[in-house]
């Protein structure tokens, strides 16, 4: 009875409603946005992992640009059906220079968290030109101008200078070079010694079958063939305990 009558004066005085309900609502703010000072130690480093080449990145956001999103995740769940499919399930830490991150359950198509070695560049650009021509019950629609258009350059040294403030440790020397990388990336026979001294396990080679020319088509099947392929998950694996 007590509680009632407390319970009226609450709904009767707007002021002590209003004070109680900001009470209310700051716990479960402060609930959700309190881990996220301590984010750095939330998300476990794992070896292997680095910031995307400036060739890489500039895939990812042709990815972002054309909604593949819609249709594919990049986040292998820790179900027995998905590791079996997919391979190891993802890692936060594998998502950690991620702007925007691509996690979800969308799977119109496979999820390709680890899709990079699978296929061989001719069949990434052979099935994105035309997937109907790899995957005949494909419904995945056709990219082919993709291979058209020239990769720009011009806003590469901005575009890491972005990331960069969102805390993906790019350098002042990756920010500098970072158009210069992303065409010597895709270029056939370049030394990549340096390239590969800053970002570990970089493939550069032409990507999308045209020698002449560093197309989107490059950039994006650079970043396929990426994804996955930076982390060795089996040494991030807990080891086993001794009884
Ligand atoms: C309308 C949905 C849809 C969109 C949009 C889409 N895909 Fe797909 N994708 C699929 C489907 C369905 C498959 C499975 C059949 C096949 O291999 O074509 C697939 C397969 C793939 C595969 C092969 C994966 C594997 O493990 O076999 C890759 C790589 C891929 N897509 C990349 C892309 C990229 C890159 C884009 C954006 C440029 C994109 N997709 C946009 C539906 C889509």
């Amino acid at each position: 009875m007590a509680s009632l009558i407390d319970h009226k004066k609450i709904e009767r005085n707007v002021t002590l409603l209003g004070a109680l309900a900001l009470v209310t609502v700051a716990i479960g703010g402060i609930v959700e946005i309190a881990p996220l000072f301590w984010i750095d130690s939330t998300v476990e480093k794992v070896e292997g992992m680095r910031p995307y080449t400036p060739l890489e990145q500039a895939g990812r956001d042709i990815y972002v640009r054309e909604g593949c999103y819609n249709c594919h995740s990049q986040m292998i769940r820790p179900f027995r059906d998905e590791v079996e499919r997919y391979g190891h399930y993802s890692l936060a830490a594998e998502s950690m220079y991620d702007h925007p991150f691509q996690w979800g359950s969308k799977r119109t198509g496979p999820d390709l968290a680890r899709v990079g070695g699978r296929y061989s560049d001719e069949w990434q650009v052979q099935h994105l030109k035309d997937p109907r021509s790899v995957v005949g019950e494909s419904i995945m629609p056709g990219y082919a101008f993709l291979a058209d258009h020239d990769l720009s350059t011009d806003d590469a040294s901005q575009r890491l200078t972005a990331l960069s403030r969102v805390g993906v440790p790019y350098s002042k020397d990756d920010i500098a070079k970072a158009g210069q990388d992303m065409i010597d990336q895709a270029t056939p026979g370049f030394d990549a010694s340096d390239l590969a001294r800053r970002y570990p396990k970089a493939q550069a080679r032409d990507f999308d079958g045209n020698p002449g020319r560093v197309t989107e088509m490059d950039a994006l099947v650079a970043y396929l063939q990426m994804l996955g392929t930076l982390v060795d998950h089996r040494a991030a694996e807990p080891q086993e305990q001794p009884r």
